[in-house]
């Protein structure tokens, strides 16, 4: 493996991994969406969007398809969405789960989208730029796509905000700088990134929200932390020997002791295109 695609996470190339582990990260998107604190990331978001009645809507890296699912809803019988993703299980995955809405599944790169310009009324981009080689050409490929006076909402995590109570912090530190550039992505900061990225490209009506998530028990942590997940596969960590034996041993003592806390700022941001974008 070249070492440029170690440093990628595993979302970054779906189809890449072995079966197991697609299926298992699948699984962890699905449950990731039914966690109360994405809800929360998502309510925001599509507050941000505010999609119209007969819009048609991208959702890039758009996963199992929940969210295209939920835009489609807002968008009515008159709308579409397409849902768009690099991985081709992924799709296979989404169109299993299709419940008959107006979404259309594609395979495809966000960052050389196969659609032509200012062809969508808004676009949808969650927790995918933070994997992607080059978020910059990302955005303007979705900005691209967006017609004037379109809305695109990027949503990123802040993995460098993460941080935890009730546990060592050193060893906290530990774990969390082995993650980074494994099981969270190199780019620590992508959410906090996106306003400057869409200012950049002369977005108009730009809002941007942290919403910091907050986790009072391993096991709400564990949906969407993966260092907390017990279930990761142990040849994923990259820790020294011992290292997560004795992290999860903290973990569930502090969740004993009721006093274990962790807290992830994921960042909605949107903007409208204008006549410079
Ligand atoms: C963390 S998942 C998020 C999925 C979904 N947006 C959600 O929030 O549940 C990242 C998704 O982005 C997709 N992805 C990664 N790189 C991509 C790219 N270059 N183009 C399109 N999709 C990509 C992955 O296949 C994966 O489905």
């Amino acid at each position: 493996m070249e070492p440029a695609q170690m440093e990628r996470t595993p979302f970054a190339d779906l189809d890449r991994q072995p079966r197991e582990m697609t299926a298992m990260l699948l699984a962890a998107l699905e449950t990731m969406g039914r966690h109360p604190e994405i809800r929360r990331v998502r309510r925001t978001a599509m507050d941000a969007l505010h999609p119209a009645d007969g819009w048609r809507v991208l959702d890039a890296g758009s996963g199992a398809g929940d969210v295209a699912r939920w835009i489609a809803t807002e968008v009515g019988p008159t709308g579409e969405v397409i849902a768009l993703d690099y991985s081709a299980a992924t799709i296979a995955a989404a169109i299993e789960r299709h419940d008959g809405s107006n979404v259309r599944y594609t395979t495809g790169d966000v960052s050389s989208i196969d659609l032509p310009s200012a062809s969508v009324d808004g676009v949808w981009c969650e927790r995918v730029l933070q994997h992607v080689e080059d978020a910059d050409r990302a955005i303007a490929e979705l900005v691209r796509v967006t017609r004037p006076g379109g809305r695109v909402c990027l949503i990123d995590t802040d993995w460098s905000s993460l941080a935890f109570d009730g546990v060592p912090a050193r060893l906290a530190g530990t774990v969390v700088a082995d993650m980074h550039g494994r099981l969270t992505p190199k780019q620590v900061d992508m959410g906090r990134t996106l306003r400057r990225r869409l200012v950049g490209l002369g977005l108009e009506d730009i809002s941007a929200t942290p919403v910091t998530c907050v986790f009072g028990d391993p096991a709400s942590a564990a949906v969407v932390l993966p260092m907390v997940n017990p279930m990761v596969p142990e040849q994923a960590w990259r820790s020294a020997p011992g290292v997560r034996e004795k992290w999860f041993a903290q973990v569930d003592e502090a969740g004993a002791r009721g006093d274990f806390l962790a807290i992830l700022t994921i960042w909605v941001v949107a903007g409208t295109t204008g006549s410079k974008a």
